[in-house]
């Protein structure tokens, strides 16, 4: 396949590509997410690049696009891009989101799986958008998945057969951990793992700032504390134990680690980190509306 162009001239190449009977996943809207999503599935091999198709909105991105993934079809053509494809991964913003879909609904096979990592936009509304008895799997991953350490959550929309849940968390699965949830908490989910490498990295940087403060080369500060949450959180996830008891491990009475702690409940971080969730869940419900 061949990258491609919306511009007139080379609208029929565009089709041709974007129809190729190869075709299993069109990302719409390969932004920073879709393109993470869609390498990290490139990589693990879950789709071949003539496989794949990409859109964006503007022609500058487009040329980017198309060098960065070289042999994937990437083109400003949504509707030849859904063409025949069994499997649709919507990765615009919420806000674009409307328009969009009224534009591929014509072009969308009545089988086709389709999955929203959006925000804040229910299934339900994808399916009033696209006619009721579309399959639509609603998607939350994170940036991770850069890494193949994302964590997603995912929920069924009505007309979701077993077997397509089977296939998106598959897919997502080649990208880090992924669990099916009830879609009632996705906004919930969205705040504390789909925004949470942002409170994280700035956790990071402010362990890091005070090594340097501390006299620590600012590299070896950084790689500290990296690998310091990296570690907490792994044996967190492995020991399945609960935080409070992984942190009384590392206090010893009258140790030194009992003075930091003080001095993060005098500086409110617990509820500052939480009311940072709960702040963005409000956003989160509200994202689509705005
Ligand atoms: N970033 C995250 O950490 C994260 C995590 C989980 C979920 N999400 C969700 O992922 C979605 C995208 O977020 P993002 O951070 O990846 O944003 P982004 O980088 O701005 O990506 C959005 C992409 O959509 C393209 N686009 C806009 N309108 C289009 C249209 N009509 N047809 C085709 N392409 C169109 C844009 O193309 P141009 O570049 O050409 O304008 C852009 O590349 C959002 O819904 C967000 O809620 C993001």
């Amino acid at each position: 396949m061949t990258s491609t162009s919306a511009s007139s001239g080379t609208k029929t190449q565009t089709q041709t590509a974007a129809t190729s009977a190869k075709k299993k996943i069109a990302v719409l809207g390969c932004g920073k997410m879709g393109t993470i999503l869609l390498q990290g599935f490139l990589q693990h091999g879950l789709i071949a690049k003539g496989e794949a198709v990409a859109t964006v909105q503007h022609e500058e991105h487009r040329r980017e696009l198309s060098r960065e993934l070289g042999g994937v079809t990437v083109t400003t053509d949504n509707r030849a891009a859904v063409h025949g494809a069994p499997t649709v991964l919507l990765g615009v913003k919420p806000q674009a989101l409307p328009a969009l879909l009224e534009e591929i609904t014509p072009e969308l096979a009545p089988d086709t799986l389709i999955i929203s990592i959006a925000a804040s936009t229910t299934t339900g509304f994808i399916q009033e958008k696209i006619g009721k008895d579309a399959h639509v799997v609603r998607a939350m991953p994170n940036t991770p998945a850069m890494v193949g350490a994302a964590m997603t959550a995912l929920c069924a929309g009505r007309s979701v057969r077993k077997e397509h849940l089977e296939t998106v968390k598959k897919l997502f699965e080649s990208v880090g951990r992924a669990v099916i949830v009830d879609e009632k908490h996705m906004d919930a989910i969205t705040a504390l793992s789909g925004s949470g490498p942002a409170f994280a990295f700035v956790i990071l940087e402010s362990m890091a700032e005070a090594g340097v403060s501390v006299g620590l080369p600012r590299e070896l500060a950084t790689t500290l504390a990296a690998q310091t949450l990296f570690g907490a959180s792994k044996l967190a996830l492995e020991t399945g134990h609960h935080p409070a008891l992984l942190k009384d491990a590392v206090t010893t009475p009258a140790g030194c680690t009992i003075e930091g702690l003080i001095e993060l409940e005098k500086g409110g971080l617990r509820v500052t980190l939480m009311n940072a969730i709960i702040k963005t869940t409000i956003r989160a419900r509200e994202l689509m509306n705005s």
